[in-house]
């Protein structure tokens, strides 16, 4: 029976970054597919069939003879990350998944526990949308909460096409999108996820040695969106182009950093972030002609969102005018506020209390698979602790019994719901 530990350190070392730190294995990449197959062989050693879906989702059955699959007992998680990643975001939702397997296999073959439905492993693909741009990429297609056309067109980096990769993955685009029978084999849905924050290490949680608890039952995911700034100049030589001739975008696009940390700052709640901004064409001696900034904005209130993009815009626009640039804001995509399903959380905080008494409900602020999958299917997640709070990051962390109790708690959630 593996623990989820040594499941995790059979991993460490792909697609780890050495110019980064941490791991860099966006979707359909060398080191993900290496993971998909590392997922593929531990699920085959269990017995459990795999199957990929026709969205690229991987689906490790685990059947109960003579109860088909419909409305079955789903958990797993992702195996992208975003560029100098941690090793826990994604991979211990599904490293935790495979072992809460084992655990239920003995407890089947001990006779101490009997199942009323099929139970299958989950792993999304982009949950990051740290290469085609939009997150959670998967499990969006599969719902119908995107337009399969305008996922298709997303480009990467390189300019290939989501179509183009995803064919030469071995899918058809054709047949991407919405997938009503998929979804009907999904009676609950259970993701466990590294927290990303520091929510379990707050005062109102901590002990006196100030530790927080092992594990939170989340309670809601908040909204969040992605919006592209393009700041177009005139592009121009770095030696001979005087000072006061200069519509510099790079010049503008640091004035708009400062704005976006400025007007989220002035807002309650608000969070807003500029994590990637690429200046064209991007050499040293070259002013550029465009900088494109991607805007990452949260908030738990629709509205409050729309307005703090719209106050950045307006002052983006501000901005561009006055360094003799121009500036156009794209939306690329958008999640509103998730509540997860209230009767599963109360089902999971009882399972859970069996490692952790009185685990607190919590909300994030990260988004996940689970909660564009909350709009079709009951879903829930349990969180385990990031004693930092740190995350996206190569310092984010989750300690070995930490993880173990996760493990233990998921293996109780899911035979209690089984
Ligand atoms: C993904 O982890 C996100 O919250 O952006
Ligand atoms: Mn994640
Ligand atoms: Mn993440
Ligand atoms: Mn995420």
């Amino acid at each position: 029976m593996a623990d989820v530990t040594s499941l995790l350190a059979a991993i460490d070392g792909t697609g780890r970054d050495a110019r980064r730190g941490g791991y860099t294995r966006p979707v359909y990449s060398t080191p993900e597919l290496e993971l998909r197959e590392w997922f593929l062989a531990e699920a085959v050693s269990r017995g459990l069939e795999v199957e990929q879906d026709r969205n690229g989702i991987l689906w490790a059955w685990w059947d109960l003879p003579g109860a088909g699959r419909r409305g079955a007992l789903v958990t797993g998680s992702h195996l992208d990350s975003v560029p100098g990643g941690g090793a826990f975001d994604g991979p211990l939702g599904v490293a935790s998944a495979l072992a809460a397997v084992d655990r239920l296999r003995a407890r089947e073959a001990a006779g101490d526990l009997r199942r009323n439905r099929a139970l299958a492993v989950a792993v999304f693909p982009e949950e990051e949308g740290s290469r085609f741009g939009v997150a959670c990429l998967g499990s969006r297609l599969l719902a119908g909460a995107i337009d399969p056309a305008q996922a298709l067109g997303l480009r990467d980096a390189d300019g290939n096409t989501f179509a183009d990769v995803s064919r030469a993955h071995g899918l058809d685009p054709e047949r991407m999108g919405r997938d009503g029978e998929t979804l009907a084999l999904i009676g609950d849905f259970v993701e466990l996820h590294v927290e990303q924050g520091r929510g379990l290490n707050t005062e109102e949680f901590t002990d006196a040695a100030g530790r927080g608890p092992a594990l939170a039952v989340a309670s809601s995911v908040l909204g969040h969106g992605r919006w592209r700034l393009s700041v177009h100049g005139q592009g121009n030589h770095a030696g001979t182009t005087l000072m006061e001739d200069r519509a510099d975008p790079m010049v503008a696009a640091a004035q708009m950093v400062l704005a976006v940390r400025k007007v989220a700052a002035a807002r309650p709640d608000a969070r807003a972030t500029v994590g990637r901004l690429e200046p064209v064409p991007g050499g040293t001696n070259v002013i550029a002609s465009r900088v494109d900034l991607w805007l990452d904005v949260r908030h738990p209130d629709d509205a409050t969102t729309a307005a703090v993009v719209e106050t950045i815009h307006g002052q983006a626009q501000k901005i561009a005018a006055f360094e003799g640039c121009t500036v156009s804001l794209v939306e690329e995509s958008y999640s509103g506020t998730v509540h997860f399903d209230d009767a599963l959380g109360r089902s999971l905080a009882r399972s859970v209390a069996r490692t952790v008494p009185g685990a607190p409900a919590l909300a994030t602020g990260a988004g996940h698979d689970a909660g564009v999958l909350a709009g079709v299917v009951p879903t829930g997640m349990l969180f385990v602790r990031n004693p930092s709070g740190i995350s996206h990051s190569p310092e984010e962390h989750v300690e070995d019994d930490d993880a173990a109790a996760g493990t233990a708690a998921l293996a109780d959630a899911l035979e209690d719901l089984l």
